[in-house]
């Protein structure tokens, strides 16, 4: 995609932060844009702000949690703009911070359910619209840095973030052939409002592990408010997609953390000459399989 004039974008998290951020600069570029968030306050102010500099946007309250409700939503944007999105943007997200060994099932219930089960409802809800639409597309999901290295302090949200960036991989080979690119943005630091996101904590989660204040809220403010700008960021999300990029990671700080991190994992790996007739096998089995699978599921597609 290289312009995105009355494109359609469908922001969760639309109403603060890197997600309000892509609405302003997809807005400016053109863009209608449905802001989807769980706090209707929010959602109106953002609809409002974004109204007031010409932008045509509406605004949609949702919990990306909630599958039927997103499917209603799904149905509403489509009835308010007469078409499905062209861009989905799963931007939404919390976090919350505490020692791996005190991680509650509360706390892995809910975090990975809004970071990683919000991306897949999102996925699973749009994707068959937009196939169906016919039109080119793209998705972008934002993960985290944390998504690419593990981390003591917030493991249930690496774990979730790891999980989104693996599955942007998955759906950006299945979607090639539709025309929808897919990108995953790992961010490092944005200046957002993600230190209050403890306070969105549905009772059901209630169930923490993790020390929970004031004090770390304003502990975290401390960080991000040394972020990114997120209309800063917008802007290099939208560059990614008009070069078709798959990782989005604006951040030098974080090039030498990953080089080491990845080097690790690959220098694990035996090299070659350890078992070069079981490493034939194995792979010649797996391509004949694929190529077998293949033409099965394309014969199903025709059918
Ligand atoms: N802030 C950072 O430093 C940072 C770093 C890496 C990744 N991220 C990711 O960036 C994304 C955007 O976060 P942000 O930093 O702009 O925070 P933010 O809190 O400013 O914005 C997140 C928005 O998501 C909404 N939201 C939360 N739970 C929801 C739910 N269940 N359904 C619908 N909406 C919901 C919130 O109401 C909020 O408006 C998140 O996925 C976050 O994990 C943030």
């Amino acid at each position: 995609m290289q312009t995105f004039d009355s494109e359609l974008a469908f922001i969760t998290g639309g109403a603060s932060g890197a997600g309000l951020g892509q609405a302003q600069v997809f807005g400016r570029a053109g863009a209608r844009i449905a802001v989807a968030d769980i706090r209707a306050e929010a959602v109106d102010a953002a609809v409002a702000s974004l109204q007031a500099e010409g932008i045509d946007a509406r605004g949609f309250v949702l919990d990306i949690m909630d599958r039927a409700a997103y499917a209603r939503v799904a149905d509403d944007v489509e009835a308010a703009f007469g078409c499905a999105p062209t861009l989905l943007f799963n931007t939404a997200g919390v976090n919350s911070f505490g020692p791996v060994e005190l991680t509650s099932y509360d706390d892995f219930d809910w975090i990975m359910g809004v970071n990683l089960g919000g991306v897949v409802n999102g996925m699973v809800t749009f994707v068959p619209r937009m196939i169906a639409s016919g039109k080119p597309g793209h998705i972008v999901t934002t993960s985290s840095l944390g998504g690419l290295m593990g981390s003591a302090l917030a493991a249930p949200y690496s774990a979730a973030k790891a999980a989104v960036i693996n599955l942007m991989e998955s759906y950006r080979q299945g979607l090639e052939k539709h025309g929808i690119g897919v990108s995953v943005l790992c961010p490092a630091n944005i200046k957002s409002n993600i230190a209050e996101a403890s306070r969105l904590r549905p009772a059901q989660f209630g169930s923490s592990g993790y020390v929970e204040n004031e004090d770390s809220i304003a502990s975290l403010h401390s960080i991000h408010q040394h972020g990114m700008d997120p209309v800063e960021l917008a802007g290099h999300v939208k560059a990614a997609i008009i070069a078709n990029q798959l990782y989005i990671i604006p951040y030098p700080e974080a090039k030498d953390a990953l080089r080491q991190h990845f080097d690790a994992i690959v220098d694990s790996v035996l090299p070659l000459e350890a078992d070069p007739e079981g490493a034939r096998l194995r792979t010649e089995a797996l391509m004949n399989w694929a190529a077998n699978r293949t033409k099965v599921f394309t014969e199903a597609d025709k059918a």
